[in-house]
């Protein structure tokens, strides 16, 4: 689609945000523009200043620009190798050393969406706990910056699509199969929450043993990574462990800080 003015997207894109109230400066441009464009195609509109003109009008339009600037793509037990390692090797280590020091384990999901990562670290830690014959205290937050998703995460109920990379007796046992959905029934002692939060400026939890990380800052410009990783650093537990996305890398002055645990599965260790 071929937009008519151009120049006037510094202009545009300063209004938008104001209407939006959503600093968009940390994501890339070029990723910005176009999310612009999906809504502009999808309504016809051939210029960014009569789409600015339409959004003043329509007060539907900032939550739809809002859904497709953050996309919510996710399902349990995504990329499933990771997941077979955070069973077999760091939650078994993480919930030993939190046994040895008497405490709580906690986790972060940072960029949950509707709450199936967060869930699956909830499931593979209660099966972790029954292999090591301990029940550990736990913390698990799910944040995400888009409401909506987390209304869908807190209800727990999930479509039987989500479900795909989940082994199946995990699903018979922690799931109640109904019509068209699955409802999660829930750990021992669950301690899990959901909450709404920009990882970019909401106050973020520390003390952590782990954090996930994935998928969810790939449209940040190297600056904003740069620091969000170091903040990771920060907040992690000496021998916690952060998970990055499969195409995600540490960048910036945290990748001297953290010792690669598993490059393929890119997880980083705070040792
Ligand atoms: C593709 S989903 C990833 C979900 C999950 N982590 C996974 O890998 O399956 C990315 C999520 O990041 C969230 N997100 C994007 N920017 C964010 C920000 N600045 N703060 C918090 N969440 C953000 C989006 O709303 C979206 O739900």
């Amino acid at each position: 689609m071929e937009i008519v003015d151009l120049d006037k997207w510094d202009y545009v894109s300063n209004r938008v945000k104001h209407i939006l109230k959503f600093e968009f400066d940390n994501y890339s441009e070029k990723f910005i523009k176009r999310r612009f464009e999906v809504r502009l195609r999808i309504l016809g509109i051939k210029s960014y200043m009569e789409y600015l003109d339409y959004i003043n009008n329509n007060p539907d339009e900032a939550s739809k620009l809002l859904k497709e600037m953050t996309i919510h793509v996710t399902n349990f037990y995504r990329d499933s190798t990771v997941f077979d390692l955070l069973r077999k090797e760091l939650l078994p280590r993480l919930i030993n050393q939190a046994y040895l020091e008497a405490r709580p384990i906690k986790i972060w999901s940072a960029g949950c969406s509707t709450g199936e990562e967060t869930i699956t670290v909830a499931i593979l830690l209660d099966q972790a706990c029954r292999n090591y014959g301990r029940w550990i205290r736990h913390t698990i937050l799910g944040t995400d910056r888009d409401k909506q998703s987390v209304i869908s995460a807190i209800s727990k109920r999930f479509f039987p699509e989500q479900f795909k990379e989940m082994p199946k007796e995990l699903i018979d046992k922690y799931f109640d199969q109904h019509d068209d959905y699955y409802e999660f029934k829930g750990i021992r002692n669950e301690n899990i929450r959901f909450e709404v939060g920009d990882i970019l400026s909401a106050k973020t939890p520390n003390n952590l043993d782990l954090i996930l990380c994935r998928n969810t800052v790939i449209y940040f410009d190297n600056s904003a990574k740069s620091k969000l990783y170091e903040k990771f650093f920060e907040i992690l537990k000496h021998n916690g462990f952060l998970i990055l996305g499969k195409t995600e890398s540490l960048i910036g002055p945290a990748r001297d800080k953290f010792e690669s645990y598993n490059l393929h599965e890119k997880v980083f260790h705070k040792n």
